[in-house]
Formats: structure tokens, C-alpha cells, sequence
């Protein structure tokens, strides 16, 4: 297709939603998706082709940035997608989604079941050292499209790929010299680097939500790495958590929110951070702080990790500010609790309960969500925290506790939020 004064682009957005087919019986439609034409000051056209040989084209909204044309071109095309798998098959959800989630026990056993699943296009959430990953096969983007389903995600917020050493990260994205002294020793605990994504990297363009950059992690933790290891590709996971809600740090979390949802999870007990990963990217090539989180950054990086609006574009992660929030209404650096409040204390401050007797803020860390998912257990309607100090972990704490207070109506794509 030729469009006057269009320049082909196929380098910079080739996205592929990789389809391929999942689990036996499910009519998978083997969909691609390339951007035939692209002019950013008019519009671009995307082709979308079925097996049917249906196509769909899309037009950039004129003014529309690069960057959210780039996504909503991305989310109307899953959306496209999604609608076509459930008229071709009326039944794929039913027959897609698991009858029951499967707790696998963290041995050699548990973590071959979970490679196969998760090689068999399944949703398998594993233990890490920060929170519980959903994971799918990165590289299928029908897997990666039912993260969005079972976590009830309305938007195609990037996720995180993670992988199990440095070797296979450089196969997928670029690092330039700027954030090399961040992995230099080997890569943290905790920490994730977005990063210019490699042309051609076999990651579905779900994964990224159509940037040019992204999200890449090896974490630490053993069971997390074995996992990587024995499925032998990389894995999309968000928190293990349904939209909106508070991320799992176990295994009884993750069923609490998604059982019947996902075929299983690998139960490796508490996550020892307990607190999602630190995330650093680059503005005009310096290291710049995109998320508070368990990796404790080095003095002197900025931080740019203000909520941003996703519908803007997500090139700080989409943040929305009513994130990580249990159900009660949160009130933070609350000394004494108000009547009908469910206090949290911290160091001097007792509480109802305690995110740290000792005002150890990696303790505290550890015990947050926890705490978040046992108010919610107890129906608990208003938590009233108290104050943590700004400094080390506690600005990671801070950030969740201050998403957790915020407002919650009319957040995110359609009003929702969408962590
Ligand atoms: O600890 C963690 O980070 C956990 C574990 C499972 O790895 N994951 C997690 O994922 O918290 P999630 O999806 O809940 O949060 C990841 C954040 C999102 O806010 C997303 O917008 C951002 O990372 N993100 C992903 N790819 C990005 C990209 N290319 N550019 C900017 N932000 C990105
Ligand atoms: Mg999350």
C-alpha cells in the first residue's frame, strides 16, 4: 500500500503479536500484524491480516504523538484480536482457562511442569525476590494477551521481560555504556532496566506495547532463575496480581486473586524483598529512576517517577496513581489512628499491627502487601499507616503507600486503573 509522502518503517515498528497456537482444541488464528506505511505528521495504516485473510486498517490521529499512535495502534489491534479468537471460537475462554490453578512445589519436578506450561502458551506465576510474576512465553503473543485477560488489565501497559542471565538480556536489547555500571558486578537483585530493544528480538509487540525500548530483568532469586533455565526463553510477567490490586509476595496471594484463572503457580514461599522491583531507564542517554523499588539506587541518578498518564504514552512506567491499593482506603504518616482505623505502625509507633517493630526498612518492605492482603482479609475499610522514613527502602515504601492513598476513579484507559 502506497501513501503519498508515507515513508516504510518496518525497522522502527515491525511489531509481530506472534501468534501461535496454544492449547490443543483452541482455534488460534495465526495473525500478523506490519505497519505497511508510516508518515508521523499524517497518519500511519497498519494491515492487519487473519488466516481469513480479514484486514484492519488503523489511522494515526493527525497531531497524535509517535509514541501513543505507536500504542494505540498496538492496543487496537490486540483488542482486534482478542474479539477475533472469541468469535472464532465461542468457546476459547472457557476451554483456554483453567479448570483449577496448580500449586507446583519449587523442585526439579514443580519447575519442569511450570517450563512446560508456560512452553504450552499457559499462564504459570512464579516467585521472585521482589513480588510473584504472571508469566507467559514473551515471545507468544496469544500468551501474552491472556496476562491481560486474567489480570483484568484494560490497557496495554509494557510488561517486564525477564530473563535468566545477561548473555540472553544483550540477545534481546542494546545496553548502552550509561547503564552498564548498574550490571557490571553481575545484575542486582531487584533491579530493571529499560533499554533500546535489538531489531528482530522475537519478543511480541504485547510485551512492549509498541515502543522501541524494553523492560528487561534477571532476577536472582534461584527458583526464578531454574524457571528461566528450564523453559529456555524469556518470560513476560507483571505482578501476579488482578488489575489494580495489590501484588503477591506468596503463593496463597497469587491464588487469593487468580486462582481459576492461571494454570498454576510455583510456590517458593515469601519473596524476600517483598516489593516490586526498581526500575532505571535512560532520558537523553542518562541513567534516570522510572520506579522506586527493592534495588536501592545509588545518590545522585534522578528520579522521574512522578504518575504519568498512560493514554499520553507510557515511556515512564505507567504508574497510575491508584496502584498497589487494598481495598480499604489508606491514609499515610498517620501517627495516631482516627476512630474506625486500622493502624500500621513502624519502629515507636505499635499499631494494630507492624511493618517493623525495629524500624528496619527492608523488614518493613518485606511486609507491606502482606499487610495490604491481610486488611483486605479482615475487611478492613480504612488503614491508617504510619509515617516511614523518606531515605533508602522507605522511598520505595512511600511511593507504594502515597499510589495506595491516591484516588482511585477515572484512572487508566476507560477509567480504570491498570497495574
Ligand atoms: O518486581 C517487579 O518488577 C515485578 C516482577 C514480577 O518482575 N513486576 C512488575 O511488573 O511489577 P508490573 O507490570 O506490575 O510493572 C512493570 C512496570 C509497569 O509500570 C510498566 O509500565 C513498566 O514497568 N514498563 C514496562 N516496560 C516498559 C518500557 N519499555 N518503558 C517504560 N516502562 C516500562
Ligand atoms: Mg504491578
Amino acid at each position: 500500500m502506497a501513501l503519498s509522502g508515507a515513508k516504510a518503517s518496518s525497522q522502527s515498528f515491525a511489531p509481530s503479536l506472534g501468534i501461535a497456537s496454544t492449547r490443543s482444541g483452541v482455534a488460534s488464528p495465526n495473525l500478523s500484524v506490519s505497519l505497511t506505511s508510516w508518515n508521523p505528521t499524517t497518519f500511519c495504516r497498519m494491515n492487519w491480516k487473519s488466516l481469513t485473510g480479514d484486514q484492519k486498517d488503523i489511522r494515526v490521529r493527525s497531531g497524535e504523538s509517535r509514541l501513543a499512535s505507536r500504542q494505540r495502534v498496538v492496543n487496537e489491534c490486540a483488542a482486534t484480536l482478542r474479539a477475533e479468537i472469541v468469535s472464532r471460537n465461542q468457546n476459547v475462554k472457557s476451554r483456554d482457562m483453567p479448570e483449577e490453578t496448580e500449586r507446583l512445589a519449587a523442585d526439579e519436578a514443580g519447575i519442569t511442569r511450570a517450563a512446560e506450561l508456560l512452553a504450552s502458551g499457559a499462564l504459570v506465576a512464579f516467585p521472585t525476590e521482589t513480588v510473584y510474576g504472571l508469566g507467559a512465553d514473551a515471545r507468544n503473543g496469544l500468551a501474552v494477551a491472556g496476562i491481560y485477560e486474567a489480570k483484568g488489565r484494560p490497557c496495554f501497559n509494557p510488561l517486564i521481560t525477564h530473563v535468566s542471565d545477561i548473555g540472553r538480556a544483550r540477545k534481546i536489547a542494546r545496553f548502552p555504556e550509561a547503564v552498564l555500571p548498574f550490571i557490571r558486578n553481575g545484575w542486582p537483585a531487584g533491579l530493571t532496566l529499560v533499554v533500546p530493544m535489538r531489531e528482530r528480538n522475537g519478543i511480541s509487540s504485547l510485551v512492549t506495547a509498541g515502543q522501541s525500548t524494553v523492560a528487561i530483568r534477571v532476577p536472582v532469586w534461584p527458583a526464578a532463575k531454574a524457571l528461566l533455565r528450564a523453559f529456555g526463553g524469556p518470560i513476560a510477567a507483571p505482578s501476579a496480581n488482578p488489575s489494580g490490586r495489590i501484588s503477591s509476595t506468596t503463593a496463597d496471594h497469587v491464588m487469593t486473586g487468580l486462582r481459576g484463572r492461571i494454570a498454576a503457580v510455583l510456590d517458593d514461599g515469601a519473596s524476600s524483598a517483598g516489593i516490586e522491583s526498581t526500575i532505571i531507564g535512560l532520558r537523553d542517554e542518562e541513567p534516570v529512576v522510572l520506579r522506586e523499588g527493592a534495588y536501592v539506587v545509588p545518590d545522585g541518578v534522578p528520579r522521574v517517577t512522578s504518575p504519568a498518564d498512560v493514554s499520553s504514552g507510557v515511556d515512564s512506567p505507567g504508574q497510575l496513581a491508584s496502584h498497589y491499593a487494598p481495598s480499604g482506603l489508606v491514609r499515610m504518616n498517620a501517627r495516631v489512628a482516627e476512630p474506625g482505623e486500622w493502624h500500621l505502625g513502624f519502629g515507636d509507633i505499635k499499631g494494630n499491627a507492624t511493618l517493623s517493630h525495629d524500624g528496619d526498612l527492608r523488614e518493613a518492605a518485606t511486609r507491606l502487601f502482606a499487610a495490604f492482603h491481610e486488611a483486605d482479609a479482615r475487611g478492613v475499610e480504612r488503614i491508617a499507616v504510619a509515617p516511614i522514613p523518606d531515605q533508602d527502602l522507605g522511598r520505595a515504601i512511600n511511593d507504594r503507600l502515597r499510589r495506595a492513598a491516591a484516588p482511585r476513579p477515572g484512572l487508566g484507559q476507560g477509567g480504570q486503573p491498570c497495574g
